[in-house]
């Protein structure tokens, strides 16, 4: 029988992290403001395990603030990190490059990239270089697709400019914690108006600490339509 109400649903309870692959985190300890210590990421990843998630791409941040975090520096943390890791889950190395006065230097040096040729990319949350059309394009000059990381957080962007991004066949994808409310609520917002109208390709965690992202799993609830368009995202990771 039809029925008018619509029940949210707990995406824990609905399963939707089973065999997830995520695009984005911050579990390589020791290189960034993700996990600090291999014990602290290792007890992170039995706990996705746990929860269904199958693959992980690793994407610490690269930026000119972490003159360390080079493609050969971050392969070699990373084959130490898989060697080592005890639960079943796949890893790879991507990164997430920020767009400021260090990213002509990584793109000469070659990008680690997400699947075959997506490069996530981030701005400040503040506002952005105004390279930052530039060196979208000379990524997509050279056969990468820019994928902007969680756009929804980038307020100080009107949504019609960050829109304009989409004409340009660049690709979104949107944090998990978004929608739960984490960075608050305009980006909760304008992250269930992005997904809903179908401008995400691709969906992440972005997880840095534990405790964190479990509290917002356990706060997400969302209605069927919206765990469907979420589902939509999730397949498109599976398929990279
Ligand atoms: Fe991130």
């Amino acid at each position: 029988m039809f029925s008018i109400f619509s029940f949210n649903k707990n995406i824990l309870d609905a399963g939707m992290l089973s065999g997830m692959t995520d695009v984005h985190s911050h579990l390589l300890p020791g290189v960034d403001d993700g996990m600090g210590s291999a014990e602290e990421s290792y007890q992170a990843c039995r706990y996705l395990e746990k929860m269904g998630v199958k693959r992980i791409f690793l994407t610490p941040h690269i930026m000119e603030d972490l003159p360390d975090n080079h493609p050969s520096f971050l392969k070699q943390r990373f084959d130490t990190f898989v060697e080592n890791n005890p639960s079943g889950i796949e890893f790879r190395l991507a990164g997430e490059y920020m767009m400021d006065n260090g990213f002509d230097g990584q793109l000469k040096e070659g990008m680690l990239t997400v699947g075959d040729n997506y490069v996530l990319v981030e701005t400040s949350y503040m506002a952005a270089s105004p390279d930052v059309p530039r060196m979208l394009y000379e990524l997509s000059v050279r056969g990468y697709c820019p994928l902007i990381a969680h756009p929804e957080r980038y307020l100080y962007m009107p949504l019609e400019q960050l829109l304009a991004l989409k004409d340009r066949k660049y690709a979104f994808q949107m944090n998990l914690m978004s929608l739960a409310g984490v960075y608050g609520k305009d980006v909760q917002k304008r992250a269930l108006f992005l997904l809903r109208e179908g401008h995400y390709t691709f969906v992440g965690s972005d997880i840095h600490k534990l405790s964190v992202y479990q509290r917002a799993l356990s706060a997400l609830s969302l209605s069927k339509d919206d765990r469907k368009a979420l589902g939509i995202l999730l397949e498109n990771n599976r398929n990279l």
